[in-house]
């Protein structure tokens, strides 16, 4: 006991009342232990003769209080990144839209279609960061479907080469049978390039890249020795490398948000963080083995869809939808908004804008046709993209409405209000866009 905190128990001694306190001690060790300490006197016919103090060593509670805080700062970190996501949607959908535009332009013999192919896949490599900040801080919208994980992966061959460079020899091994699993194809892809560029990282000197797919049995042994893995059938992806593998606290620490050990700059810790956020949302397990000097290997269990999966997007070549109805665009974003317009101009629409709510319904109410409504979900002025859609409904029976957003905030999370219109994520290609003006118009 230090000096100090002796003084404070003597001058206690003396005291009738009891007393509660926190004081601090060094054990045999020398590490200093917080303790809660209760003191009160030993009363015998009236006269003080002892006094009772009883410690309770709080180590553990104040660990969990540190938990906490750094548990707060996380969720305000969440929700700074959830808006930085929006604005930079905002952008992207402008490039995206814009570039679209130019790539038309560019088949004419106008510009170097090259360079602009270069500009949308940064574009879209930018719009991968966003998914990843918002699936991080749990604001974006899934639309899981049933999705066959060969066949994806399949269609990512590509990109996953080019992620992982030359000197990385890739090895998909695919399952004989369908894997069929229920996920956000998006959020799917992001979980294998997270676990690809980490395998890459740890392969600077090159080295082998497997990818495994198939269908795999846990039985009652292994559940046991991993908590919350139920025994069954699970459809299995597993990423391995040869490359430096990780120390025991390294791994230990890997699913922290912000935990990395690359330099500043290069990493920033919220690759596996994000990717087990998207396993688990999904009803996944991730399972880590690593040998430092040999390599690592990640397995993904996801529990089996039940049913066949979906055919896969048909990607490539570019189908522009047009038509020549009326369609009113109320958007609060200037750039979105002119490039929207330019967009469904070229395709034959009639366009008009808006930036808020209110100019909307003041036009509509204004005799002007409208056949369609294209609105932000958050806008200025007091009224939301869905409130708007439902006085639309109520007032304007037969004006289609088609809702985008770049951020789904609680709207979509208490649920139910806007799931009854279409909704289109920014950022989007201008095609989307057409495909799902003409989808609402038409139905
Ligand atoms: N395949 C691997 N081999 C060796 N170490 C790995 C591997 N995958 C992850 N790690 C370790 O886990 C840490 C955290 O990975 P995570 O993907 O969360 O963040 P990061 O890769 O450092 O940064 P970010 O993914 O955000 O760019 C890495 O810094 C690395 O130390
Ligand atoms: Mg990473």
């Amino acid at each position: 006991i230090r000096m100090l905190e002796r003084h404070r128990l003597e001058r206690l001694a003396g005291n009738t009342s009891p007393r509660v306190f926190e004081m601090e001690v060094f054990d045999r060790d020398g590490n200093l232990v917080p303790l809660e300490v209760k003191t009160g006197p030993v009363l015998k016919d009236g006269e003080i003769v002892g006094i009772q103090v009883v410690a309770r060593d709080i180590r553990e509670r104040r660990e969990m209080e540190q938990k906490f805080l750094q548990a707060q700062k996380l969720e305000a970190i969440g929700r700074l990144a959830a808006g930085v996501a929006h604005d930079f949607n905002n952008l992207l959908t402008t490039i995206l839209g814009y570039v679209d535009l130019a790539m038309v332009d560019a088949s004419e013999g106008l510009a170097s279609p090259d360079l602009l192919k270069e500009i949308k896949a940064a574009s879209l490599k930018a719009s991968v960061l966003t998914q990843r900040l918002l699936a991080f801080s749990r604001k974006t919208v899934v639309s899981p479907i049933v999705i066959d994980l060969n066949a994806a992966i399949s269609d990512m061959g590509k990109l996953l080469k080019r992620v992982i460079g030359e000197d990385i020899e890739l090895i998909v091994e695919r399952a004989e049978t369908e894997l069929a699993v229920r996920i956000d194809p998006v959020l799917f892809e992001q979980v294998v390039l997270n676990l690809a560029i980490n395998a890459r990282d740890a392969m600077p000197e090159g080295g082998k890249l497997v990818i495994r797919l198939r269908a795999v049995d846990v039985d009652e042994d292994y559940a046991a020795v991993h908590e919350g893995i139920s025994p069954g059938r699970y459809h299995e992806l597993s990423v391995s490398d040869t490359g430096t593998g990780m120390s025991r606290e390294v791994r230990e620490r890997i699913f922290d948000p912000f935990f990395t050990t690359k330099e500043a700059g290069k990493g920033t810790g919220l690759g596996l963080s994000t990717v087990r956020e998207i396993v688990e949302s999904q009803g996944g397990h991730i399972i880590v083995y690593s040998e430092v000097g040999k390599g690592s290997t990640f397995r993904v269990l996801w529990p089996p869809a039940g049913e066949k999966a979906c055919s896969v997007r048909a990607g490539g070549e570019q189908q522009w939808l047009g038509g020549s109805e009326s369609i009113l665009i109320v958007e609060d974003e200037e750039s979105v908004r002119t490039v929207l317009k330019n967009g469904l101009e070229r395709a034959g629409y009639r366009v008009f804008t808006v930036r808020d709510a209110h100019a909307a319904l003041g036009l509509l109410g204004s005799g002007q046709r409208i056949d369609a409504v294209l609105s932000d979900v958050v806008l200025p002025g007091g009224l939301d993209g869905v409130s708007l859609a439902e006085r639309i409904r109520t007032m304007h029976d037969g004006v289609r409405v088609l809702l985008m957003s770049g951020y789904a905030g609680e709207v979509v999370i208490d649920g139910g209000r806007l799931a009854n219109y279409r909704l289109l994520q920014k950022p989007f290609a201008m095609n989307e866009l057409l495909d799902a003006v003409r989808e609402v118009l038409d139905s």
